[in-house]
């Protein structure tokens, strides 16, 4: 398979054709493309695409899940990422890590995101210069050297590099609390970006009070709304960022359920405000709310705060047992429910025929400095 990267003129154009084919069809010609690659093709989904496109998926997973796969990643040679931007940037800056491409003789991995629309809003809350400018700001008030910055994975691959560069950890849901131990035995101080409710949620889980988690708010005009002596007196600084979807469940959602179903059991991402992360029973990444709900006794009552497509996922998997999703109202993340059918099958065709589109591909330097903080993450059990 040689794969060429090339950009049709139009993409809208290109995917045009394929919009008015129906499901079977689509299904069909994935197969097919799949069938003729074979293992020279990993299809990865995370949790929150849609049922049709995980079930064309080879492994599913939450962040951390896909990136070891990402990293581990055999003999294939394209790798199709249904999830958001950030997870494929993340995918090829470790299938083609150093050390992998000597082992294939210099042949890189392709990675393509169907869409190439498919950001996180959360990731677009912090920009490198922003971070750089942070940094520079905070430098002048506090031992930069005594600050470890940590990025969510949920950030863009420009960020990871940032990280890689000072001494700094990218961070998921489901290791959080691991990278800053790693982080407090090296430093006194973290600056932790994007996610102002995963780094809060996490420090205060650690015992760190609120007092000491200011927030950098990168659109104040100094010191991100903070004065010089609470910047002194932190210990985890936390950027002004979140995620629209988890953002929308609330401490009295999980007032009216413990109400109404009495007994429930209230688990949710750790993207939710504290408010909500305080009252719920457990709280874990995509892949540990699933693991909880497999392993609970049949006629477990759950209240789950996620994504809409997991929990409703979980409904229909788990008919023993009572799931309801935590707000009245959709919560749905917009930007991985851009990649349908149609997108995954205009991509692999496209791969198939030698003329990638939507190819993702970090530059070297970038990748470089990125892959020394996502290897400092893959390190921390
Ligand atoms: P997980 O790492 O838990 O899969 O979360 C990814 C994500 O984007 C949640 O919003
Ligand atoms: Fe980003 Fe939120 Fe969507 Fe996750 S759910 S990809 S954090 S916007």
């Amino acid at each position: 398979m040689s794969i060429v990267s090339s950009r049709p003129t139009s993409a809208k154009d290109a995917l045009a054709p394929y919009k008015s084919l129906d499901n079977e069809t689509l299904q069909a010609r994935i197969a097919a493309v799949r069938a003729s690659l074979g293992s020279r093709l990993l299809i990865l989904g995370h949790h929150y695409q849609q049922d049709e496109v995980l079930a064309m998926s080879d492994l599913r997973g939450d962040s951390y899940q896909l990136s070891k796969m990402a990293a581990e990643s055999g003999d294939c040679r394209a790798i199709a990422f249904c999830g958001v931007h950030f997870m494929a940037e993340t995918a090829d800056i470790l299938a083609n890590q150093p050390a992998k491409l000597a082992a294939r003789g210099g042949q890189r991995v392709t990675v393509v995101l169907p869409d190439l629309a498919a950001g996180c809003s959360m990731a677009d809350m912090a920009a490198i210069d922003q971070v750089e400018g942070a940094w520079e700001e905070l430098g002048e008030v506090i031992d930069a050297a005594d600050i470890t910055p940590v990025t969510y994975i949920n950030s863009a691959a420009s960020l990871k590099a940032f990280c890689g560069r000072h001494g700094g950890i990218v961070c998921t849901s489901s290791n959080a609390r691991a990278v800053l131990e790693w982080a407090f035995q090296r430093t006194s101080r973290v600056l932790f970006f994007p996610d102002q409710h995963l780094g809060r949620n996490t420090a205060k889980a650690m015992g760190i009070p609120l007092e000491q988690m200011p927030v950098w708010d990168p659109h104040q005009e100094s010191l991100g709304g903070n004065t010089p002596e609470s910047l002194r007196a932190s210990k985890v600084l936390l950027w002004r960022g979140h995620c629209s979807v988890h953002q929308m469940f609330t401490a009295a959602h999980v007032d009216l359920f413990r109400v109404k179903v009495p007994g429930v059991k209230i688990l949710v991402h750790p993207e939710c405000p504290m408010e909500v992360v305080d009252k719920a029973d457990v709280q874990g990444s995509t892949g540990k709310i699933i693991r909880e709900v497999e392993t609970a006794p049949p006629g477990t009552k759950w209240a789950i705060g996620t994504e809409l497509h997991l929990v409703n996922r979980l409904k229909e998997e788990h008919p023993e047992q009572e799931i309801h999703f935590l707000s009245p109202v959709v919560c749905m993340c917009a930007t991985m429910y851009r990649i349908d059918l149609a997108h995954l099958c205009w991509s692999l065709e496209s791969l198939a025929a030698g003329t990638a589109v939507n190819v993702i591909r970090v530059d070297d330097e970038t990748s470089r400095l990125a892959l020394l903080a996502l290897e400092r993450m893959l390190a921390v059990k």
